[in-house]
Formats: structure tokens, sequence, C-alpha cells
């Protein structure tokens, strides 16, 4: 079963005459079935992050349709797309965006806040998923006293910590070391093989990538090539190694 559809989406900024220029994306198709892991991969000014924008509803696409659990999100109201982002997308951004105010227990509990979960589901919630991420010794500390990969996995838990049945992430590993990166891929692995979580990863790393099951190569707002892993990590790395030396790479 498909659970996004990216249907001919067309986005321009500035409709100037001139509008050539800023076409960001240029009819775009991309459908993701259930419990796939995504990678989105092109050279900088692709539409990258144009599209995670039109997935998550930040912006809306000049033309064409995004169906996200037979939903098009398009024709939402401000009020229900808030509501249907909260009940079923997680977002890992690339720069964590935590709050410094909150410690890293509080961090991950806001969803759940917002949705007015009871207190004590909350805290066994993310006990559980602290736990999960080693990093159940760190509730209490402040973002500003732990790593980038610990900061990382906060992020990540946050984004999860509603089970939400969409991730969408941005550059999730473009901070970290390559321990980290390991670290954070393989988590978000996981919770795509065992929770079956759909994943739609952008990212300019390979190595990362190489987690996917499946990456779409765009270039000037168009879908330029797709590959498939056959499930040996190391192959799969090879051949996207491969696709970025073609269509170039960040
Ligand atoms: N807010 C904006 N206004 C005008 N042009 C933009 C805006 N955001 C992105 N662009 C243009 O759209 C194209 C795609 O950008 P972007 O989606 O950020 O690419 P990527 O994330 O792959 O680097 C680029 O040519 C960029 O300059
Ligand atoms: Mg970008």
């Amino acid at each position: 079963m498909e659970i996004i559809k990216i249907d001919n989406v067309v986005k321009v900024y500035n409709a100037y005459k001139d509008a050539k220029e800023a076409m960001a994306l240029d009819g775009i198709n991309i459908n993701i079935k259930d419990g796939d892991f995504v990678g989105i991969m092109g050279p900088s000014g692709s539409g990258k992050t144009t599209l995670l924008n039109m997935l998550s509803g930040v912006d809306k696409p000049t033309s064409g349709e995004i169906i996200i659990k037979d939903q098009s999100i398009n024709d939402m109201s401000k009020d229900k797309l808030a509501l249907f982002r909260r009940k079923n997308i997680g977002y890992i951004f690339q720069d964590f965006n935590l709050l410094d105010s909150l410690t890293l227990k509080e961090n991950i509990a806001i969803p759940l806040i917002l949705d007015k979960l009871n207190p004590n589901d909350v805290e066994n919630r993310v006990k559980e998923l602290m736990k999960l991420f080693d990093i159940y010794d760190l509730a209490n500390k402040y973002p500003y006293n732990v790593s980038g990969g610990q900061k990382q996995k906060v992020a990540v838990a946050r984004a999860l910590v509603n089970n939400p049945s969409v991730i969408f992430a941005d550059e999730p590993t473009g901070n970290l070391d390559s321990k980290s990166t390991s670290n954070i891929m393989n988590i978000i692995s996981n919770i795509n093989k065992e929770i079956k979580s759909t994943v739609l990863m952008v990212t300019h790393d390979p190595f990362a990538a190489s987690f996917c099951n499946r990456i779409v190569f765009i270039k000037d707002g168009k879908v330029k090539m797709e590959i498939a892993s056959s499930g040996n990590r190391k192959d799969f790395f090879d051949r996207i190694l491969e696709v970025q030396s073609v269509i170039g790479g960040e």
C-alpha cells in the first residue's frame, strides 16, 4: 500500500516573467510504500529542502498534489494540518531544534504534552525511548551539557515519541562524526524495520544513504534516477557513489 504519493508537484518561487529560473520543483512524481525507507539525494539547489517543505506542509506546491495516508495535505486547513502532523508525522532536523531551557527528558516529552497525554503515560513513554537510545542517564541534563551525537539521539527520540507512521528527516546526520552517524542511522533503520515507520530522509552523505532501501536522485527539480538496495549495504554504498559521480553530489 502507498502511504505517500507525490503527484506531479511543481514549485515556482516568485513567479515573475522569467519563471524558468525560479522553478525549484519541476513535476516531481514519487510513490512511497508503507514501511519503506527512502533517501532523497541530489546536488545543492536541486530542490531537496523545497520537497521536504511541501511534504511537511510548511509550504504549498504551485501545482500538483501530495497525499499522505489517503489525505491530500494541500487542501487542509491550518488547524487540521497541525493535528494531522502531530498524529502521523515525526520530524528530525539537521540542527536538532532542541529547546535549551528544557531538559533532554522534557524535550522528548513535548509532543505528548501538546497532545495532553496523562503525565504517567508521558513519563513511561519517554523513559522507554531514553533507555532504547541509551541516554536515560542524561534525562535531567540540558542540551548544552551533552554532545552532538547525544543531542541528535534526543531529536530522533522526540520525533518518535508519538509513534508516527511517517518520519521525515532533513540531513539527520549532517552535523555528526562517523561514529555518531552510524549510531543514529542504525537507530532509524531499526525503527523502520521493527516499528514499520515509513522513513523519508534527505541526505548528501552516501554512507547515511546506504542504510535506505531506495534512493531517489533529483536534479534541477526533477527525478533523475532511482536505485534500490539489494540488501547489502556496502554494495549499495558503492552504487550510490557511482550515481553521485554522474549526477553530481553536494
Ligand atoms: N524561499 C525561496 N525563494 C526563492 N527561491 C528559493 C527559495 N528556496 C529555495 N529556492 C531556490 O529553489 C531551488 C531549490 O532549492 P532547495 O530546495 O533549497 O535545494 P536543496 O535543498 O536541494 O539544496 C534553488 O535554486 C534555490 O535557490
Ligand atoms: Mg537543502
